[in-house]
């Protein structure tokens, strides 16, 4: 008989379906608390209840500060060997994309941004795409989300941002007025508004949505050499599909869990989605002939000069056996690469990178990588030691138990030899706190609003209108400074509409203005 059944075998009292509580006890009455009488009062001493109820004071941890709302699946992610025509290794030698059908296990967790955990799937928001691959050499964790770009790109301004666009803290609602008056101070943020506000800012589900990586990575070769990288998930069989506000507003009306149940049902049905994971490579300099920078995450690099080369395909094709333990405690992070992956200069990448395991210690505990959806599925082997809830040594079979430390001589931990030569960039440059120089906030902005199919530009300036509509006069003008930069024809729409809106408004309410615009005014006298 193994440990595992051992474990589970049940004693003389029990059968295979007889409860117990943590200790293995076998409870013989669920019931009732033991009482003085039937009438009570209770005793303390009834220790199945005080495990049962002080187990579930606890059932809660702190949920994700952003991306709190979310749904997970493995899978497998299968190797090309190849970057469109060239062999992978050309640009790097991570082992997991190097033999054509290679495959390596993945968890991906899908997530909506800024309400908390039970918070409706239907709404305007950024999704998350966030990929845990299990390879040889260890995790790698590719954290993204639905859209191409990002609505800052210095990671001092993120806490600001996500409190603009999270609820009030007064009155715990979220607020047009306070999202708009920081994207208005901060006009970085007009190429993402445009996706964000457009049809594809409502995926139909998480199933038929892209992923990116969007900040910029890096490949290294054996040689050492670095190229630029960015990654795109594109959906295969499914496709893609996005909502117009009146459809997302009947959905949520009857089901306001509709992609995580759109993902749970596909897949145990056998309707595995697919996604082909494909990459775009520039060289690692600050390429001067680009009108931006390539380390700017708001920016999108274009197709036709830096096309989509395709390197494996994902297949999801297992539903998790339990939300909490796999799904709730799952923790991605930008840090996470294996050899051959390395990080850009990209700013906003780096404050990312400190920030999810900081999170993660406090979320989940210092032993969070112990738990195992978060474990690599290869031997780790550390000299790291205590933590609450640490579950077992870091320890190898062949180590010496007595030495949990490193240099020793007494049969410890070594560390491995090196793979390939090390990717050394040169800096010869001021410390500063100061902005990137081709900030170029609006030009692609405009490009993406005309690349739009009509009803998409019609559904952006809607929904701009409607949220506008909310915000004081100062803050709408500045938006529609920005828009009319990226383009006129863009600009005078939302004027129009917003004077349409008001006007509705209006006619819907008392007088010449209506209640919700005179409070708007009153609100920016009481509060200027
Ligand atoms: C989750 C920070 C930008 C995608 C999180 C979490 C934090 C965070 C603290 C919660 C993690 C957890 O509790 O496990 C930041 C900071 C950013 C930033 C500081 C910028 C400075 C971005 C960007 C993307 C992104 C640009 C898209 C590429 C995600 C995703 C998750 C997440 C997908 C959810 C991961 C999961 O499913 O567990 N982020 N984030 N974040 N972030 Fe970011």
């Amino acid at each position: 008989m193994n440990e595992h059944e051992s474990k589970n075998k049940p004693s003389e009292r029990e059968d295979e379906l007889t409860l117990t509580n943590r200790q293995g006890h076998p409870v013989t009455d669920n019931q009732n608390v033991r009482t003085v009488g039937n009438r009570g009062p209770t005793t303390l001493e009834n220790y199945n209840f005080l495990e049962k109820i002080s187990h579930f004071d606890r059932e809660r941890v702190p949920e994700r500060v952003v991306h709190a709302r979310g749904a997970g699946a493995y899978g497998i992610f299968e190797a090309y060997g190849k970057a469109g025509d060239e062999p992978v290794s050309k640009y790097t030698r991570a082992k997991l994309f190097q033999e054509p059908g290679k495959q390596t296990p993945v968890f991906v967790r899908f997530s909506t941004v800024i309400h908390g955990g039970h918070s409706p799937e239907t709404l305007r928001d950024p999704r998350g795409f966030a990929v845990k691959f299990y390879t040889e050499d260890g995790n790698w964790d590719l954290v993204g989300n639905n859209l191409k770009i990002f609505f800052i790109r210095d990671p001092l301004k993120f806490p600001d941002m996500v409190h603009a666009f999270k609820p009030d803290p007064v009155y715990n609602a979220q607020d047009m007025k306070r999202f708009f008056d920081f994207v208005s101070m901060s006009p970085e943020a007009t190429h993402m508004i445009t996706f964000v506000f457009s049809p594809w800012g409502i995926p139909a589900n998480y199933r038929q949505m892209q992923g990116s990586g969007v900040n910029t990575y890096k490949w290294v070769n054996e040689e050492g050499e670095g190229v630029l990288i960015k990654y795109h998930w594109e959906p295969l069989k499914q496709g893609i599909r996005n909502l117009t506000q009146q459809e997302a507003n009947e959905i949520q009306g009857i089901n306001f869990n509709h992609a995580t149940v759109d993902l749970y049902e596909a897949i145990e049905r056998g309707d595995y989605p697919e996604w082909e994971l494909c990459v775009q490579i520039m060289s690692d300099d600050e390429h001067p002939e680009l009108d931006f920078d390539p380390l700017d995450p708001t920016k999108l690099w274009p197709e036709d000069q830096f096309p989509f080369l395709k390197v494996g395909k994902m297949t999801l094709n297992r539903n998790p056996e339990d939300y909490f333990t796999e799904v709730e405690q799952a923790a991605f992070g930008t840090g996470v690469l294996v050899d051959g992956l390395d990080f850009s200069d990209d700013k906003l990448l780096q404050g990312r990178t400190f920030s999810y395991s900081d999170t993660q210690r406090h979320r989940v505990g210092a032993n969070y990588l112990q738990v195992p959806v978060n474990r690599p599925l290869k031997r780790v082997a550390t000299n790291q030691s205590g933590g609450q809830m640490r579950i077992e040594p870091d320890r190898a079979p062949a180590q010496n138990p007595h030495v949990n430390y490193e240099p020793s001589s007494l049969g410890g931990l070594k560390e491995a030899s090196k793979t390939g030569k090390d990717h050394e960039p040169h800096y010869n440059a001021k410390l500063v706190r100061s902005p990137i120089d081709r900030q170029n906030n609006f030009k692609q902005a405009g490009d993406t609003y005309r690349a739009f199919e009509d009803w998409e530009r019609d559904e952006l300036i809607s929904n701009l209108a409607a949220a506008l509509v909310q915000c004081k006069d100062d803050i709408r003008e500045r938006m529609i400074s920005y828009f009319t930069e990226a383009d006129t024809d863009y600009g005078r729409r939302v004027a129009e509409a917003l004077k349409e809106a008001d006007m509705s408004m209006a006619a819907n309410g008392q007088g010449k203005a209506s209640a919700d615009a005179a409070a708007r005014k009153a609100e920016q006298e009481g509060h200027e």
